[in-house]
């Protein structure tokens, strides 16, 4: 099948960077990214990208105008487009059958129903590509509703997750470790393949059954999401029986069979995917009656929620039991280096239990802008009950946000933290001057010389409990 066009619905942190790195690959191809959201599409056709992943900018303006383009016209777009990538968000359902754990497919349900609609009187033939997460058999769904409203409609649905990390996702596009087709159409995997196999090596464009493609994602998330709750499960251990988390995870991570990647023990995980998309097997394992399997994934999100407790446990703890009206410095709110993604951050429920006790929080994230941080705190509704001009701060210099302050909290491992002056720092706090290495990132002893009190996960000193 001859293709000229592809549209993707959703310029999202997937859909945006994915259709970039197809437009700079694919330079005779156009290529339109869709979205119902107006600011983000005049984002996108700025220089002020909605989202910030390392030359994601550069290759957007190289492809700009020539043969990328971002649009809210969806309709327009779809109509002459041969493939069609459907990149919408398919967040936790928060009501009713499945609240807490099944996918929404609220959004999902209705760009097909737009795709349907449009594409009714077309007569060529067109590739469905769900790139989204979703849950088993959602390829399914996407036929019946097609097939239903779009009767005389020639089309083919394929499963093509992506795999790509935030951080470091224009990499991972274009160098990815895998490429899964899942199908049914031999010829539609086949023209998904050769665009792909453009820039990626033929081994690593994996093809597979719908079901199978669709299974490999969600598990692919479980399974790295299992290895830092497990990690992170040990590090619990070393603190009690006077081990070290660093040197055990460097042990464990020399043997070829298990490998050193995802073994840093952490305030736990974070960003849209691997809670919801580990609460969705939940959910499938309990609907098929699996439940002993159910209840072993469940534990990897209740180790999580374990990890960010106890850490912030510490904290208090640690200062007293008391920090009302004490100036405390959060170093990194997104969830990871390199983005600036606040969703399900660690950093966020770090906070409100914080402002819980009283405490004002001056934040400093190089990435991280304070509208992106209300709107997650808002999200939780953590913010009812303060005021966030007053208790929650957001810095812009990180020796500002120390000033007067009785502690450091270290929530995301950006580089620049550690090469952050602490002996200026140090000057400037209350003493007992406190660091809370939340990421196990900086120099612990350095910093001890200086004179901080220095406190991190999986080492003999942390103490989630006090008697006095
Ligand atoms: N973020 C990641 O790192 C990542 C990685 C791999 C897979 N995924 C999966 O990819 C999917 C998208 O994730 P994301 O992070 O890009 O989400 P996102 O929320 O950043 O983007 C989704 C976009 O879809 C738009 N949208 C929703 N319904 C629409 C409609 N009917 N028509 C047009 N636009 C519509 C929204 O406005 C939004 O901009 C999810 O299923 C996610 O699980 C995400």
């Amino acid at each position: 099948m001859e293709v000229h066009k592809i549209s993707c619905i959703g310029a999202g942190f997937v859909g945006g960077p994915t259709m970039a790195v197809f437009a700079y690959k694919c330079p005779d191809l156009q290529i339109s990214c869709l979205d119902l959201d107006p600011e983000k599409i005049s984002r996108w056709n700025s220089n002020e990208l909605p989202i910030y992943e390392s030359c994601l900018l550069e290759i957007v303006q190289n492809c700009r105008g020539r043969n990328l383009s971002f649009s809210n016209d969806v309709s327009n777009e779809i109509k002459n487009s041969n493939i069609i990538f459907i990149c919408v968000n398919t967040p936790t359902k928060t009501y009713g059958e499945g609240a807490g754990c099944a996918f929404d497919l609220t959004y999902l349900e209705s760009s097909v129903r737009s795709i349907a609609s449009v594409l009714k009187d077309c007569t060529d033939k067109k590739i469905i590509v769900e790139k989204s997460t979703v849950a088993v058999r959602t390829a399914e769904i996407i036929e019946q509703i097609l097939t239903h409203n779009a009767p005389g409609l020639d089309f083919s649905v394929l499963s093509n997750p992506e795999f790509l990390a935030e951080g470091t996702a224009v990499n991972d596009l274009l160098n990815p470790s895998r490429v899964l087709i899942g199908g049914k159409n031999e010829e539609a995997i086949e023209t998904l393949a050769n665009l792909y196999a453009r820039w990626v090596p033929r081994t690593k464009i994996l093809t597979t059954s719908l079901w199978s493609s669709e299974l490999s994602k969600l598990c692919s998330n479980a399974m790295l999401a299992q290895r830092i709750s497990s990690i992170n499960s040990i590090s619990a251990v070393c603190e009690r029986v006077g081990a070290d988390i660093d040197e055990v995870s460097t042990v464990i991570g020399t043997d070829e069979r298990i490998g050193n990647k995802f073994l840093r023990t952490s305030v736990g995980f974070g960003g849209s995917c691997f809670t919801k998309d580990v609460l969705c097997l939940v959910y499938i394992c309990e609907s098929i009656g699996l439940t002993d399997v159910a209840n072993y994934w469940r534990q990897v999100i209740i180790m999580n929620e374990f990890q960010r407790n106890r850490f912030t446990k510490c904290i208090i703890t640690s200062m007293n039991n008391t920090l009302k009206n004490k100036h405390i410095a959060m170093f990194g709110f997104a969830y990871k280096k390199n983005t600036g993604d606040t969703r399900e951050t660690a950093a966020c429920y770090v906070a409100s239990t914080l402002l819980e006790e009283g405490a004002i929080i001056h934040v400093y994230d190089p990435k991280v802008t304070r509208q992106m941080m209300l709107n997650e705190m808002n999200l939780h509704k953590f913010l009812d009950f303060i005021s966030a001009d007053k208790h929650l701060i957001t810095e812009t210099n990180p020796y500002e946000a120390v000033k007067n302050s009785s502690a450091i909290l270290v929530l995301t491992e950006w580089d620049c933290f550690k090469d952050f002056d602490y002996t200026r720092m140090f000057q400037d706090m209350l003493k007992p001057a406190y660091i809370f290495d939340g990421r196990n990132l900086l120099n612990h002893s350095a910093l001890r010389e200086i004179g901080f009190r220095v406190i991190a996960l999986g080492k003999s000193d942390f103490r989630d409990f006090r008697f006095c």
